[in-house]
């Protein structure tokens, strides 16, 4: 099992605050400075003082303390108020806000603003844009438009945060810093500008040591390419005919390494000045532009934005129908907290943003309904947060986000969710220390892999076929309740799961492959999705037949892939899986066993009767290839008995959109039920519990109000 390290990480924080001169936990200070036992919670708003006038910040503060919130963050968007010209710095209208805030006992999260320079940086260096895929130059006017590579770009951002750093190290009530802003937003996520290019140049120079290893890895005899000096080396422009697929994935990384140095020298510098401080950085979910976990790799914890009533008024908007489902949303929402927990082993992780009202820019959702709220808090909590910011304090009423509201209307009254957020803070700060601070239970783990999600897109093989759907799609049916599932990278270690899925899992290197070959070995369940092993990690089809050096984990070899554009075949269940037909959408691996047995053949298809899905036993585990591109209800049917069968137990059978996460410490353990549904749903109980909220003993069942929530103490 797979433990939160919470406690770790509360006892660095105390040791933190320690160092300080401060007695309690950080996010206690705010509340009760004074208190014993303080609470191990980040509750907070974002907050724009830059945007506000002067004359309103004491009464600001003054609500925020009665609404009960222990921080906000604050500046990551200000930088041209804090460097009105180039070198010249003002801090003091900051200096004013920080006073105040802490004050009333609201520490401060500053965040360093290079993810929007003043209009004066760009006009003096207008270089510094980012060139997006078309080689266009992108404009100033908006934010995140600047090349992570730039020398000039990083120079004037290291120079403000140095600066900010400097003026702030000291000062009381400031706890943390939040570097930049959404890494993983952007229209366009990748730039193309010489100075990417030079630094793709070099970056592989480094990576590959010499042309001959270079044009090796990349297959580069193929259209006459070649290199025979690294400044040769193109970016993935257009170029009339597609990029070698080598170089296009190693530019993805390149691209994602760029953010995660520049990033990395704000680190550095913020480790140094403010060692006092926790250091994290923002993301937008489920993005998969920038290696989190490279991202992440040296900050104190892991911080996203989470909008799930945006997230749905966007799919809608982007599929032009009503197709954004809450189901899918919240698949999606309870896929990107797991992430965010597995991203550093388990370390409780921080909503940056959470929704609080209507949310968008030109369009936006609508109200959260009654109870959304409180159930989206819950839900970070639930799986694994240790801290949850509302967006934002205020409402804008100038600017481009102008109609994404806040905690107060524009005419600074309540929101409409005001008291329902104020209730759940409150709520959350009495469920008492020893349940947050408790560890999360998942016995299987999802992998998602940020090489096979830049190989795919570059050569999908079939129009329609996508990574992030498809590992979503099996995060969501391996366990509709959201239970105990991580989500890890390839490199994770894999021995505290019982099974470990990997959808759609296009590139495998040898070191993947050989972390497989042990888990197995040793006892674990593994099951790969239709593609395994396709590709080495440049990219390259591998020479020995599929699935490539998995081939006698899995004990089948992929007698040929499939991509499907009409009619759908079948699938038909045998043995131990026996039970109704399903049918295969977009793709299927032929699969001819050597030593593994069937589970399904395929139908209705030129391939009928060839093996759709087979397992195999090797060492003490077991190893199973899907490849059908199963409908969801066989997917769900197929993982589900496959988890049980390798000693994953479901605490609690819950009827449809209920989730649940089990947390434990020492002997306790809690259970949170979450119920998704607008209706009231009863939850029958397998063994008697304590309602924390309430105090109330339930034995027999609970009934979960119309987007409820239930803590349940287990013994
Ligand atoms: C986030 C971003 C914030 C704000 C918010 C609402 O993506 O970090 O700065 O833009 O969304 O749009």
């Amino acid at each position: 099992m797979q433990a939160i390290k919470r406690r770790d990480f509360l006892h660095g924080a105390l040791a933190t605050v320690g160092a300080i001169g401060l007695r309690d936990p950080i996010w206690a200070l705010a509340n009760a400075p004074n208190a014993v036992g303080a609470l191990p919670l980040l509750l907070g708003a974002d907050y724009y003082p830059d945007q506000t006038p002067e004359s309103l910040w004491e009464e600001d503060a003054r609500m925020m303390a009665d609404f009960g919130i222990t921080n906000v963050r604050i500046a990551e968007f200000a930088w041209g108020l804090m460097e009105p010209s180039e070198g010249k710095f003002d801090f003091g209208w900051l200096r004013r806000s920080v006073e105040i805030l802490h004050k009333h006992n609201i520490a401060v999260i500053l965040g360093t603003p290079s993810a929007a320079p003043p209009p004066w940086l760009t006009a003096k260096y207008p270089d510094v844009v980012e060139v997006n895929a078309h080689g266009e130059p992108l404009h100033p006017g908006g934010r995140r438009f600047t090349c992570p590579t730039n020398k000039t770009y990083r120079k004037l951002s290291l120079a403000i945060a140095t600066e900010m750093a400097r003026t702030f190290a000291e000062t009381p009530g400031v706890i943390g810093w939040q570097i930049d802003n959404e890494f993983t937003l952007s229209d366009s996520p990748r730039c193309y500008c010489n100075f990417c290019r030079a630094g793709f140049q070099e970056w592989a120079r480094q990576k590959y040591g010499s042309l001959e290893k270079l044009n090796r890895a990349w297959g580069t005899a193929f259209w006459s390419q070649t290199y025979t000096d690294f400044a040769q080396i193109p970016v993935p422009l257009p170029s009339g005919g597609d990029p070698n697929p080598g170089l296009a994935l190693d530019y993805n990384r390149y691209q994602s390494y760029a953010n995660v140095s520049f990033l990395d020298e704000q680190w550095t510098m913020l480790r140094k000045v403010c060692p006092q401080h926790f250091v994290t950085t923002n993301n937008v979910g489920l993005i998969d532009y920038i290696n989190e976990r490279d991202l992440y790799a040296k900050l104190d914890f892991v911080a996203f934005d989470n909008y799930p009533g945006f997230f749905k008024m966007l799919m809608e908007q982007q599929a032009n129908s009503e197709a954004g489902s809450w189901d899918a949303i919240l698949t999606m929402i309870a896929m990107s907290h797991d992430l965010g927990r597995s991203l550093k082993d388990g370390k409780p992780f921080v909503i940056m943003e959470e929704q609080s009202g209507k949310a968008g820019q030109r369009t936006f959702s609508p109200q959260p309904e009654k109870g959304q709220l409180r159930l989206w808090t819950y839900q970070a909590v639930a799986h694994g947060a240790m801290g949850v910011n509302y967006f934002r304090w205020d409402t804008a009423t100038s600017g481009a986000e102008e109609y994404w509201h806040g905690i107060l209307q524009h005419d600074r009254s309540p929101s409409p969710g005001f008291d329902e957020m104020r209730q759940t803070l409150k709520e959350l700060k009495a469920l008492g220390r020893d349940v947050l601070e408790s560890q999360y239970v998942a016995d299987a783990a999802v992998i998602f892999d940020y090489d096979s999600s830049w190989a795919v897109p570059i050569q999908p093989g079939h129009f329609r076929l996508s990574y992030l759907p498809q590992v979503t799609a099996w995060y969501g049916t391996l366990s509709p309740s959201h239970t105990g599932i991580d989500v890890i990278v390839p490199g994770a270690d894999l021995s505290p799961y019982k099974i470990v899925v990997a959808p759609l899992p296009y590139v495998v290197s040898q070191a993947q492959a050989d972390r497989i070959r042990t888990f197995v070995k040793n006892g674990g369940t593994f099951v790969a999705g239709f593609r395994l092993g396709a590709k080495n990690e440049f990219s390259q089809i591998v020479r020995t037949p599929l699935p490539g050096l998995l081939r006698d984990v899995m004990g089948v070899t992929v007698e040929d892939y499939v991509p499907i554009y009409s009619g759908k075949p079948g699938v038909t269940f045998s043995g131990a899986l026996a039970g109704p037909d399903g049918t295969c959408g977009i793709w299927a691996d032929i699969l001819q066993p050597s030593s593994a047995e069937v589970l399904a053949t395929y139908t209705n298809f030129s391939h009928a009767g060839k093996a759709a899905i087979t397992r195999n036993s090797f060492g003490k585990g077991k190893a199973v290839y899907v490849g059908a591109d199963l409908d969801p209800t066989s997917l769900a049917r197929l993982l589900r008995s496959l988890a049980a069968s390798a000693g994953v137990q479901t605490p609690l059978e819950v009827p449809p959109g209920v989730e649940m996460t089990v947390r434990q410490a020492g002997g306790k353990r809690w259970m949170f039920l979450m119920n998704n549904k607008p209706d009231a749903q009863t939850v029958k109980l397998a063994k008697p519990g304590t309602d924390l909220l309430t105090g109330r003993a339930r034995s027999e069942s609970i009934e979960l109000s119309g987007y409820g929530v239930q803590v349940l103490q287990l013994g």
